[in-house]
């Protein structure tokens, strides 16, 4: 089998039977673990994100050139598209170090200020979930974003003295699901801004079919098609799937996976044709039967569903909103024609002529 892989500092086999995790901890290290065994390293190994990836070799070739530091840039969009990864292929791409940080791990002064004191020249700083630095972080990273300096106050009252420390070049990669609540000043000192988009079907399959080459597992062209058209458009969701779909053929056939045993598995899954769960499932009906298709405001749902208002805002409703499913208006979220179609109510269709 082919392994479409120029990484060579990928494992050549990750143990995907490794022992299940039981507690919620235990369950985000193995996820991490698996995602960090499989990310691309390189643009060559990095699937879909075309424009943005020219962009950045560009940009790349351009900072090489100059013998300087890339500008700050900040990549924004739904969870799960590669934002992390592509940092990683970055810093990979310009030979140099990378930090990756959390911005709700950023709680202290001393916790930002450490991490930039840590840094050397060029090194890449990455902050996930960047629109949740606090006040104070951000007023630290102000200057060191622009100048490379550390404003350090000492003293007390009359006697306090602002201490300007030098900083490394260093460039921050910035990522957010939310670039809306993102302060102007912080969005203004980052040189590039660029939004990831959901990936297309066939991109996905490619993503599919290079996962299983590291995991060694057989799949067909159409097995990888059937698996990507239920992913969402996203690359963390479809690398997910193979593995249950993986262990479905296992105990259910030779282990191999081809379209018809993808599609019994991801049925058993209780995973549609647009690619939805239980949980969106559960959000939509939720609209139509109690609300009477909205609008309805995304508090009351969380509520009634019991469900975190940033779960739903930033995990289910990008892709219900991209597929036509939900809809946001001033006054809530609203369901569509489409998905009562796609939910089978046929019956409201009629009775409310909405077509
Ligand atoms: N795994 C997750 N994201 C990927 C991408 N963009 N290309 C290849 N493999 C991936």
């Amino acid at each position: 089998m082919s392994i479409i892989t120029d990484d060579n500092k990928l494992p050549k086999r990750v143990d995907i039977n490794q022992k299940n995790p039981n507690t919620k901890a235990e369950k985000i290290d193995y996820d991490r673990n698996f995602e960090n065994s499989i990310r691309p390293k390189s643009f060559d190994t990095y699937i879909g994100q075309s424009a943005l990836k020219e962009t950045l070799k560009i940009t790349i070739e351009a900072a090489k050139k100059r013998e300087k530091p890339l500008d700050h840039l900040l990549f924004y969009g739904p969870p799960g598209l590669g934002k992390t990864t592509l940092a990683g292929v970055i810093a990979q791409q310009m030979g140099v170090e990378i930090k990756i940080t959390s911005a709700p791990a950023l709680e202290r002064p001393r916790d930002i200020i450490g991490i930039l004191m840590s840094l050397k020249g060029g090194e890449i700083l990455f902050i996930d979930e960047i629109h949740r630095l606090n006040k104070v972080a951000e007023e630290i990273l102000y200057p060191a974003m622009e100048d490379f300096f550390l404003d350090m106050t000492t003293g007390k009252s009359q006697t306090v003295k602002t201490l300007r420390v030098p900083l490394p070049k260093f460039t921050l990669i910035g990522a957010t699901t939310k670039a809306g609540e993102l302060s102007g000043p912080l969005r203004d000192r980052f040189g590039i801004i660029h939004r990831l988009e959901f990936y297309t079907e066939e991109e996905l399959s490619q993503v599919i079919k290079r996962t299983a080459g590291i995991l060694e597992i057989e799949i067909t062209t159409d097995g990888a098609l059937a698996i990507a058209r239920r992913s969402r458009g996203t690359p963390r969701i479809a690398n997910r799937l193979i593995k249950r779909v993986s262990d479905y053929a296992l105990v259910k056939a030779d282990g191999k996976i081809n379209e018809e045993i993808a599609n019994q598995a991801l049925d058993t899954l209780k995973i549609d044709c647009y690619g939805l769960d239980s949980t969106d499932r559960s959000l939509l009906k939720m609209i139509i039967e109690k609300y009477d298709g909205g609008p309805v405001g995304i508090e009351t749902l969380a509520a009634a569903l019991g469900e975190d208002v940033r779960t739903l805002e930033d995990v289910c409703e990008p892709f219900l909103l991209q597929a036509g499913l939900l809809q946001r208006t001033p006054r809530g979220r609203k369901v569509t024609p489409a998905t009562y179609r796609h939910l089978g109510y046929t019956n409201i269709i009629e009775q409310q002529n909405l077509f």
